[in-house]
């Protein structure tokens, strides 16, 4: 994209109103009306996708609402420069949940690089990562076919099957089998691990959500006052004693790093917990709901690729076959093209800073909060045709790859990769790997599906209404 060198820097337009009572009808509007008209109507007013606004939750939850929003592909990146933003305790916004609910330490998605135990604990994940890359794909493959069968089997007896539950309970099982070679479910914490976990993660986003209540209900109980954290305390001491005992080898490797235990344990609670499983939920319905919503025609030719790429490798699904299923990868930048899982980055201007976007050039103070909503920066018609259609072959092919770039759910473009000195998801190349197994598995045990797609909290809600199996001379593999 061009520079804008030669325009005249302009203040950036908007309005915050009046302190307290324009955030709280902010929030509501925002809440009640949706975030993509919320952002757009402001985009609209002042003919600037650089803008002033206040984001939720507002009052008494953040102390300041007030943000400078980047709401197209060229201001957007701006958010990942570490070197021109803080991103001190600014993962879940102008808020940030009690450190009560982790153990008391800062984890590592509230660590700004700059802080020293940052690069410890990104460096203990990429070397968890590392160390069992050759477990992913048959954990994988072990947990999800089993919820297929399941699948298959509520299918018969019900008609419908809710992917999100199945989901729910088959990510945390593989994560823990995965990252640790130790499932949940074979320890104390049975099969209570994916409730737990809902629930401490409830806790953190509360202030964020809408669950249909009564209006005055969810004004008071969600988006006012913090939860308090006791009412998870024996959830959380559950699932410190799963990762203090399924974690040791990684938490040996940790003090190596010169981390505590302790300070380790939290990490790898919150990264398996919050990062990974809570990214699960919503990244696998969203693939699989897109996935739905489209042509036959795209099911053939994703059947095709995978069953032709397995057969290659003598009916093995290996790292190998998975990187030649271009189509397959391409699906799964579009999905999280058109819905990132996380829809929202912030960071504070380190320094006085010129933001540009396709049609200015803005001043931003040093200490003023950056904010970002990813969806229109990933749906910006300056450069993706048919931006706001599901198009799954867009990555394909040498003009597609040029587009890759403009993948930014990892927080930072997706031809980019995450380091120590960088706030980019840890596990990148393990979150497109996962969302690739799970369009392998499927279309190597179905030809094609139906399902209701609606929404839910934070992503897709996906039910599976009907499954036509993969004839068996076209889909054996081991
Ligand atoms: C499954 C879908 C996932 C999505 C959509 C996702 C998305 C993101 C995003 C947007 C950020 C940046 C947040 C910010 O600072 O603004 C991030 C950071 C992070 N993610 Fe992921 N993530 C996913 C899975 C995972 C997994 C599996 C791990 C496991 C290790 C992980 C570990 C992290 C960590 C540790 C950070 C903080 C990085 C840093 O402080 O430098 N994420 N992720």
């Amino acid at each position: 994209m061009a520079s804008n060198s030669d325009m005249t820097v302009e203040e950036v337009p908007g309005s915050y109103g009046t302190p307290f009572f324009t955030p709280i009808s902010d929030r509501l509007e925002f809440y009640y009306q949706g975030q993509d008209k919320y952002f757009q109507s402001r985009v609209d007013k002042y003919k600037s996708t650089v803008v002033r606004l206040n984001v939720p939750p507002g009052p008494f939850m953040a102390s300041n609402p007030q943000v400078v929003a980047v709401l197209d592909a060229k201001s957007f990146p701006v958010l990942f420069d570490v070197s021109k933003v803080e991103k001190k305790n600014v993962f879940t916004g102008t808020y940030m949940p009690s450190t009560s609910l982790t153990g008391g330490f800062r984890v590592c998605s509230y660590l700004d690089p700059s802080e020293p135990n940052h690069a410890k604990v990104k460096q203990l994940l990429f070397n968890i990562l590392a160390s069992r890359k050759d477990a992913v794909i048959p954990t994988f493959r072990n947990n999800f076919s089993a919820l297929f069968d399941t699948m298959e089997s509520q299918l018969a007896s019900d008609g419908k099957s809710d992917f999100n539950a199945l989901n729910d309970n088959t990510s945390f099982e593989f994560l823990g089998d995965a990252y640790y070679g130790v499932r949940p479910s074979d320890t104390e914490l049975g099969t209570t691990g994916p409730s737990r976990c809902t629930k401490w993660l409830f806790l953190q986003l509360h202030p964020l959500m809408t669950l249909g209540l009564p209006k005055i209900l969810e004004e008071l109980f969600l988006h006012t006052f913090p939860l308090p954290s006791f009412i998870v305390k024996s959830d959380y001491k559950a699932l410190y004693k799963y990762f203090s005992e399924a974690a040791a080898t990684a938490l040996d490797n940790a003090e190596k790093l010169g981390l505590s235990r302790e300070e380790a344990t939290h990490n790898l609670l919150f990264a398996t917990v919050f990062n990974s499983y809570g990214g699960m939920k919503v990244l696998l319905p969203g693939i699989l709901g897109w996935l739905a919503t489209s042509d036959k025609s795209l099911h053939e030719r994703l059947a095709a690729e995978i069953r032709g790429a397995v057969a290659e490798e003598g009916g093995k699904v290996t790292v190998n076959a998975v990187a030649k299923m271009e189509l397959t990868l391409s699906v799964v930048y579009e999905a999280v093209r058109m819905d990132p899982p996380v829809k929202y980055q912030y960071g504070h201007a380190k320094e006085d800073l010129v933001v540009e976007s396709h049609d200015g050039a803005y001043k931003v103070k040093k200490g003023e909060m950056l904010f970002g909503y990813q969806p229109f920066a990933t749906r910006d018609p300056k450069v993706f045709e048919r931006a706001e259609e599901y198009v799954g072959d867009r990555f394909v092919g040498e003009e597609g790859k040029q587009l890759i770039k403009y993948v930014v759910w990892s927080n930072g473009p997706e031809t980019e990769k995450p380091t120590v000195a960088n706030k980019q998801c840890a596990a990148k190349d393990f979150v497109v790997l996962v969302g690739r197994l799970l369009v392998v598995e499927f279309f190597l045990r179905y030809d094609t599906f139906e399902a209701d797609v609606g929404n839910v909290l934070l992503g897709s809600q996906v039910t599976v209404t009907s499954l036509t199996k993969a004839s068996a001379s076209s889909s054996s593999s081991s």
